[in-house]
């Protein structure tokens, strides 16, 4: 038996507990009415309990607590989405307070005999993926993706993941203190990769769960029901469906037992997907990519959209055949030439290099084209995104400022400069025995070390791209622009 909070509490002293929505181990999850706004809309309370008695670990759940309430923060400027409205901490309990979403998880939709079309399924997937190329755009892993955790929000039908594992984590790491940081498997059993039950969740565990959740839809049936082959651990499925064998083979490729044989982004898998999906794809509205020009309405739609104003999905009339053909043709030297060609031409103009200002203002969606282009053409290994994680696991920053940042360092014995920007060239191979290389010595294969191209001149450009790459709504083309006619 639960026992809500008096009727007559009010939580942070505005938030009115109204019904029970459901509980764990680390806390429970209201409905509430928020009775400092007009009208006392309802909202959601998670109220997070850990059981601490030292000074110590208070003040760490007080750390953790406030960071992943940041990312929560960051994260809700996305429709699908819950906006996290405030958070607060009251007798040394933690509470998040979420928009309420209006609506039934897929628990019922995803019960087990109910059985989707393969192009229900088709669309399904595609909501969800949109949702985790957002989420791994910024860095973070959810980690708990199951038919309860989503829900299909009445108003417009559309897809809202919600219970970030962000915050269970926090949970986890609060209760877990002072028994060293040992790593808890969050997840739930059926839709969580081996690697995530060791504790080592990457992005594509997310992707696993995804694929566990197309594979439900089309069987009718819990993963957990599912057998595995005996002798590689694979899911067999494929008999208990009816699917055509490029969504079949999809699906395998999302919940390989080996995370190194499962797709490695969401976008790869969207890649796949849409081509099978033409019809959907072509009704949906334009969407505006630029989220400094979003109001909340215009931001409902978007992601859900994709549509597209020319034909490649430009917002400035680029065309990008000639681009697609040279990655198609693996041609990579002239692909990144073609590349700084185009992206010059977004500011008419011919010759020259783009400034730092100009990379700022870049329009979002032929951003995200490009870079969509090179991924998949490279399976991944070329691509600002690819940049993106690389130049933030170098500790380079997204300030205007950046290059002042620059820091010295004694290496054998020797002082030289260690600036991120240096250390993101020697990822990137741009950079081999101290000494940048000349652009002719680049290597221009699949060869070269992760993202090693498309090619950038200095640190400021780089600082600014990856600024720009946090600023632009992650747009995925949903025509197929990367087949040849
Ligand atoms: N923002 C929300 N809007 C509507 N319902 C929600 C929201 N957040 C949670 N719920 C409901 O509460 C249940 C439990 O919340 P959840 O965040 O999944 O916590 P947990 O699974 O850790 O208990 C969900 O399954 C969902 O039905
Ligand atoms: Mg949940």
């Amino acid at each position: 038996m639960i026992n809500l909070p008096n009727g007559e509490v009010k939580l942070g002293g505005r938030y009115q507990i109204v019904s029970y929505l459901g509980g764990g181990g680390f806390g429970q999850t209201y409905l509430a009415q928020d009775n400092h706004l007009p009208g006392q809309p309802r909202c959601v309370v998670k109220h997070l309990k850990p059981k601490l008695t030292d000074d110590e670990s208070l003040a760490m759940a007080h750390r953790l607590f406030e960071t992943e309430a940041q990312v929560l923060y960051r994260l809700s400027d996305f429709h699908q989405i819950p906006r996290l409205l405030a958070h607060f901490e009251e007798n040394q309990e933690f509470y998040l307070v979420q928009e309420f979403i209006d609506g039934d998880n897929l628990s019922q939709e995803l019960a087990p005999g109910n059985r989707f079309t393969e192009v229900q399924t088709i669309a399904l997937l595609q909501e969800i993926l949109a949702v985790l190329v957002y989420l791994h755009q910024h860095h973070v892993i959810h980690r708990d993706l199951k038919p309860s955790n989503l829900i299909r929000r009445r108003r417009d039908h559309r897809i809202v993941l919600i219970d970030f594992g962000a915050v269970k984590q926090l949970s986890t790491q609060i209760q877990t203190h002072g028994h060293s940081t040992r790593t808890i498997a969050i997840g739930s059993p059926g839709y969580m990769p081996s690697e995530q039950m060791a504790g080592k969740p990457r992005f594509c565990s997310d992707l696993y769960a995804v694929g566990m959740i197309g594979i439900q839809a089309l069987t009718g049936l819990h993963p957990k029901s599912l057998p595995e082959d005996a002798r590689t651990s694979e899911i067999i499925w494929r008999d208990r469906a009816e699917v055509s064998p490029r969504l079949g083979d999809i699906l395998d490729k999302m919940v390989r037992y080996d995370f190194r044989e499962r797709y490695q982004t969401a976008l790869e898998v969207l890649a796949d997907l849409n081509p099978l999906a033409p019809d959907r794809l072509m009704s949906l509205p334009p969407v505006d990519a630029d989220l400094q020009t979003n109001s909340p309405e215009t931001r409902i739609q978007m992601f859900t959209g994709f549509g597209v104003g020319s034909p490649s999905g430009s917002e400035v009339g680029i065309d990008y055949k000639t681009l697609q053909d040279l990655l198609f043709a693996k041609s990579w030297q002239a692909a990144d030439q073609e590349t700084q060609r185009l992206m010059l031409k977004a500011f008419e103009r011919e010759t020259g290099q783009l400034t730092a200002d100009e990379i700022r203002q870049f329009p979002c969606r032929d951003l995200y084209l490009i870079n969509y282009l090179w991924l998949h053409h490279s399976d991944g290994l070329f691509g600002f995104s690819v940049q993106q994680d690389i130049w933030k696991s170098v500790g380079g920053t997204t300030d205007a400022i950046y290059p002042a940042l620059e820091r010295f360092s004694k290496h054998r014995g020797k002082w030289r400069i260690n600036s991120p920007w240096q250390r993101f060239g020697g990822r990137v191979g741009w950079r081999s025995r101290e000494q940048w290389l000349p652009y002719g010595q680049l290597c221009f294969s699949l060869e070269a070390p992760k993202g090693h191209l498309p090619h950038w001149q200095n640190g400021e450009q780089v600082a600014a791209l990856i600024s720009r790459m946090d600023i632009c709504k992650p747009y995925v083309p949903h025509i197929d622009i990367t087949r040849k006619p």
